[in-house]
Parts: C-alpha cells; structure tokens; sequence
C-alpha cells in the first residue's frame, strides 16, 4: 500500500542566492514597495527578471498567486518559485502557513525533491521566528498532502518524498527554526494521518477497524492507553443511544476510549468525537446524491484519536480522555426505526423522529461517559448538522457551549491554529423544541435552526460540566483542490484541539 507523502523537513544555515536546489521559494507581499531582502538578493543576481515580471503584471503578489523563473546558473537554484502574500497589514500567522501550504503543494505537483523555503523572511520583524517554522511545517504537511492510497495506475504520480529545507543565514536563528519545526511537523504529520484515516471509504474502515487502528496507534505512542467496549458491553453499561444506531449494520458499533494521563492529581479534560463510518441516514434515508461523502461522518472521532496522538507526542503535562463511539448508520430489518424510544446511557429517554439525525444519538452517550468519568471539561467535535454548514458554509465550525470562558479559549485557539470558528447559540428555547410528549427529549426540532437545537440536545446530557461543541459539518470537506490542498478531508480540528490543549499545559 502507497504511503502518504514522505516530508522531511529542517532548517539548514544557507545562503539564499548560493543554495543548490530544485526550488527556492521566496515571498512576496503585494504592496512591497521596495522588495524584501530576499528577492532583492535574487532579483539582482536575476538581473531584474523579478521586477520585470511584476512590472509587466504578470505576478502581482495576491494572495493565492505565484509565479516560477528559472535560475538561468545564476543563482544556484533551479527555480524560483514566487509566492504572493497579499497585503503587508493584513498579514498574519495563518499567511505564512497558507504560504507554505502553497509552495508545497506546488513542489509536489513539479515532482521536485529538494526544497529551500525562505518565506520566515519578509515576516521577521512582526512573528517569533519559533511561531513561524511551526506554522510553516504545518502548512507544508497541509499543502503537500494528498489522497492516493489506491491508485494503482496513474500518469500524473508525485515524488515519494519531499525533502524540504528552511533556509537561513545567520546561524544564530537555527536553534529557534528547529525548536518550531519540531513542534510543527508532530502537528503536521499528525495533521495527515488524520486526513487519510477520515479519506478511508467504509468498506475499509468500519466501527471494528477504527477501534483496532485506536490500539495499533495506543500501542505506538508513549503513554497513551487504549480501552475498546463491545456491543455485550455496551449494553451492559446501558448505552441505548450507541447501539440503537449501530444496530442496523453487520459492522457492529465499538465505543473507543483513549486515555493519556500526565498531570498527578489534576482533572481531565475529555474530547469526544462523532465517528459514524458511514452516514446513510438510516432508515430515514439520505438522498442518493454526494452519499459518498457520508464516508467523512467519521472525521469528528479521526480529530480526537489524531489530538490524542499529538498530546502525547509532544508531552503536554494534561489529563486527557478521547471518547469515540463509532457505528454505522445503515438502513435494515434490525435498524433503529423513527418511533423508537431509546434510553440512553444517562437514563434519559429520547423518541426518534428521525434516524438521520444518530449522530446525537450517539453523542449522549460518550459526553456521559465523560461525565462519569468526572472530567472537568467536555468538548465534543461532530460533523452533527447539514443546517451547519447552510449557516456557515465551509470556512468555519460552529462552536457552541454552556461556558464563556470555554468559547473565548477555543476561539483563541481558532485564530492561532487558522482552523475558523464562529460562535452560535444553543440555550433554552433551542433546549425547548428538543422535548417529547412520550419521552424526556426527541432528536430532532423544527424546521429552523438545526445547528442550533442539535447542540441543545446534546447540552443537557453534560449537566452542569464545563461543555464546548464543534459542529463541523463543511469544514470537514476540502470539496474541490485550490492551490493550498488537496480535496477530500481536511483533518479539520487537530490544530484547532491541539492547539487548545497546548495552550492548556501552558498554565
Ligand atoms: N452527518 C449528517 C450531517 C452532515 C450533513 C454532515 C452534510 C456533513 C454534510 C448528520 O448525521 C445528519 O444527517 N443530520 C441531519 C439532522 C436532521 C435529520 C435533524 C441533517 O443535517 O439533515
Ligand atoms: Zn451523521
Ligand atoms: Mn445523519
């Protein structure tokens, strides 16, 4: 089986116009008066075939833009692969990651190996040179990244590996370089991983197969512990919400419990995330079209077993748990059917209306896990509800919660990690529309508001915990390739967590 894109990348004392390379890239801001440093440098070794393309508007520095010359055996690059930054004051983290998501995803598809990035440069004097290799090394695994397990035969392959140096002068910024890139790349690769894990279809990824893959990755990284309940003891437990269902496929539903403990003492924080293998709505069923990318109902468990991952590897000093409860929502003569009622793990009683919408179902259930467990915060991360995603398109999640203090650290975990939140409300006359004549709650509300009542239902089963939802439905889905990524999943959440969780073991 192909591998996903091997990346090695470090930061390398060079010259800029001196370096070998395939493919030296270099920023550029659209307003840039007189050029930066670096394409200074360049361009008068270049002869002025950089201000030569800028002049006739061949390459304008927008955002999203870039342009490629060759280095004619006057510098020592191949090529030079201009990047565009759009405007200086507009500038931010998320730039230079977007920047270096570009230049990689750009390298992969030239099939170039050798990499010399210079784009920290025109940044310096506004971003810490450690914050900058961070983002850069995420942005470069998010931009070179794609989806091709099994392609078997294809005109158009790209390079197995790519090898993909920050360059730099002085060599009194190294150690700072290094010191970002190792934080980055973990997040980066992480970032991947969970990518290809979401792309797997259901017929090779089934509740069964990502509760193994949970272990295998448990058992490769230090101190993580890996718990798998089946359905004799789920029912032992009494989690109605899971096994109803589950129960309409022969891939039987596993509930994943993650644990990575290194804070003595300390309360847990618990992430648990949606992990539906596949979305079919049931008996209640979806239309036909884009059905496949129901494959993605997954992508919310895939960010809590990859945030794990990452915690661990870079050591964070938390208490975490990552709940998983994975089914598959498929129509049959055993499935859950709309009437039903269900009691939950909680001991609520809840009266299906609709099978489409399990995904709550199953939620309940691990979010009172986590209650039982006596963690101190829950945060859930769901692909929950198309009306999500009518809101709020695919730029960002909806986040909702039951605490301000738990918005404002996940809103500035959003803005640091370039994954985009947006607040929305899930109070009481949301809470309202969720209740049933014939049992405690129902699963779905009235026409409007979807989001928003979805997020209702599943406040209640947090009591009084400190709660945070991600409603990620759009986000989870790069729908079409642009020039920063690959279409398909988008691992959306394990910067947005990770970086959450960094921010905790700050404290
Ligand atoms: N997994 C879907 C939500 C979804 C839709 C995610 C489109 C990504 C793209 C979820 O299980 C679902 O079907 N929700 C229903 C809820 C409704 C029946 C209350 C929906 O959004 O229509
Ligand atoms: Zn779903
Ligand atoms: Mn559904």
């Amino acid at each position: 089986m192909k591998e996903i894109i091997n990346v090695e990348l470090k930061a390398q004392k060079s010259g800029f116009s001196e370096r070998e390379t395939d493919l030296l890239v270099a920023g550029r801001f659209s307003d840039a008066k007189k050029s930066d440093f670096v394409s200074d440098e360049l361009d008068s070794k270049l002869g002025g075939a950089i201000e030569r393309l800028v002049k006739l508007g061949d390459f304008k520095g927008k955002e999203g833009t870039s342009a490629v010359l060759y280095g004619d055996s006057k510098i020592g690059a191949k090529r030079v692969l201009l990047i565009g930054l759009g405007e200086e004051k507009k500038a931010t983290l998320d730039t230079v990651r977007k920047a270096a998501a570009q230049a990689a995803n750009k390298a992969a598809a030239m099939k170039v190996k050798d990499v010399a990035l210079t784009l920290h440069k025109p940044f310096e004097k506004r971003f810490d040179l450690t914050k900058m290799a961070h983002v850069m090394a995420e942005g470069v695994y998010y931009g070179s990244y794609s989806y091709d397990e099994y392609v078997t035969e294809s005109e158009n392959g790209r390079p197995s590996v790519l090898e993909i140096k920050l360059i730099e002068p002085d060599s009194g910024k190294i150690k700072k370089l290094e010191k970002g890139l190792s934080t980055g790349i973990i997040v980066g690769r992480i970032q991947s991983y969970a990518r290809t894990l979401a792309n797997r279809p259901a017929n090779v990824i089934s509740p069964a197969k990502l509760a193994e893959e949970a272990q295998k990755m448990a058992k490769s990284t230090k101190g993580i512990n890996c718990t798998i309940f089946d359905e004799k003891q789920m029912a032992d437990m009494g989690m109605g919400g899971v096994l109803a269902v589950g129960s309409g496929s022969q891939n039987r539903p596993k509930f994943i419990v993650l644990k990575y403990a290194a804070a003595k003492e300390s309360p847990a924080i618990a992430l648990v995330g949606k992990a539906i293998t596949f979305d079919s709505g049931g008996i209640s069923i979806k239309p036909s079209a884009n059905m496949e990318q129901m494959k993605l109902d997954k992508s919310g468990g895939i960010a809590v077993l990859s945030t794990i991952k990452a915690a661990a590897e870079l050591g964070l000093p938390l208490n975490i748990y990552g709940i998983i409860p994975a089914a598959e929502n498929l129509p049959s003569g055993s499935s859950y059917r709309p009437g039903d009622i269900i009691t939950t793990f909680s001991g609520k009683t809840v009266e299906v209306q609709n099978t489409d919408a399990e995904g709550r179902m199953i939620l309940c259930d691990a979010i009172s896990y986590a209650v039982k467990q006596k963690c101190e915060t829950i945060i859930d991360i769901a692909t929950l509800t198309g009306a999500c995603m009518v809101a709020l398109g695919q730029y960002m999640a909806g986040l909702m919660g039951n605490d301000e203090k738990l918005i404002k650290q996940l809103q500035a975990a959003a803005e640091e990690s370039g994954e985009k939140v947006w607040p929305m409300p899930c109070g009481e006359e949301y809470a309202k529309e969720m209740k049933s004549k014939i049992a405690d709650l129902k699963n779905v509300g009235s026409k409007w508001g979807g989001a928003c009542t979805g997020a209702a239902f599943l406040r209640q089963f947090a009591g009084e915990v400190k709660w945070a939802h991600l409603d990620i439905a759009g986000v989870d889905m790069i729908e079409k390739s642009t020039e920063f990524a690959a279409e398909g999943a988008s691992g959306f959440g394990v910067r947005l967590l990770t970086t959450y969780l960094m921010n905790k073991g700050k404290k």
